[in-house]
């Protein structure tokens, strides 16, 4: 459970909503997790089979690599704020459906709008696609771009990197494009809140 009070309600909502058919398969709803100010927020794609289990973003296998990398770079799990682009289990870990995107759409808005992340790092395609549309991630990983007054970069997902080790060194660089972010917008004053609308942003994808 998270601590801030508005993400605690955000919390609350996202646990029986019921908008869109994904709630009829979940086992838990799988909100997403860390610091109401956290610098960093990575967005996956939706919760798998350990994460309905347990209601909790990434505690699978590329959940593990994800900590590794996170390491990797001097940041501890606790440190940053996970969650996904929808917040239920796709039934046999199939692809989100535009539907269920749109009608979760709000919750990460929302969860974008209260912690007020430096960076946003998209883990796979179809977080990729709110930022970066029609891009390829093979052309844009680990290559930033400031949309509404933070950072957002491409990452490939860490599991694509677990079935395919040769990109393992990829995903390894891209957290060095991560650290690099991190230590510059540390630098640098950080943007009100009200000037820096993910949410209208968003609207334009
Ligand atoms: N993959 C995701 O995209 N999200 C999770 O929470 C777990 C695996």
């Amino acid at each position: 459970m998270v601590a801030d009070p508005t993400l605690r309600e955000l919390e609350a909502r996202i646990l029986s909503c019921t908008d869109c058919r994904l709630h009829l398969s979940r086992k838990r709803a799988v909100p997403g997790e860390g610091p109401a100010d956290a610098s960093v927020m990575f967005v996956g794609e939706g919760p798998g089979f350990h994460e309905n289990e347990q209601g909790r973003p990434f505690v699978g296998a590329a959940g593990k690599f994800l900590e590794e990398l996170l390491e990797g770079i001097g940041l501890s799990r606790a440190e940053v704020f996970i969650c996904n682009v929808v917040k239920c289990r796709p039934p046999g870990n199939r692809d989100p459906l535009p539907e269920e995107m749109d009608a979760c759409a709000k919750y990460l808005e929302e969860q974008i709008r209260v912690v007020h992340p430096r960076v946003i790092v998209t883990l796979g395609r179809f977080s990729m696609a709110r930022y970066f549309p029609g891009a390829r991630i093979s052309a844009i990983h680990g290559k930033s771009r400031e949309i509404g007054g933070r950072m957002v970069v491409a990452m490939y997902h860490p599991a694509a990197a677990l079935h395919q080790p040769s990109l393992r060194k990829d995903v390894q660089a891209d957290f060095e494009v991560l650290r690099s972010l991190l230590s510059e917008a540390e630098s640098q004053p950080e943007t009100p809140p009200e000037s820096s609308s993910d949410a209208t942003q968003l609207n334009l994808f």
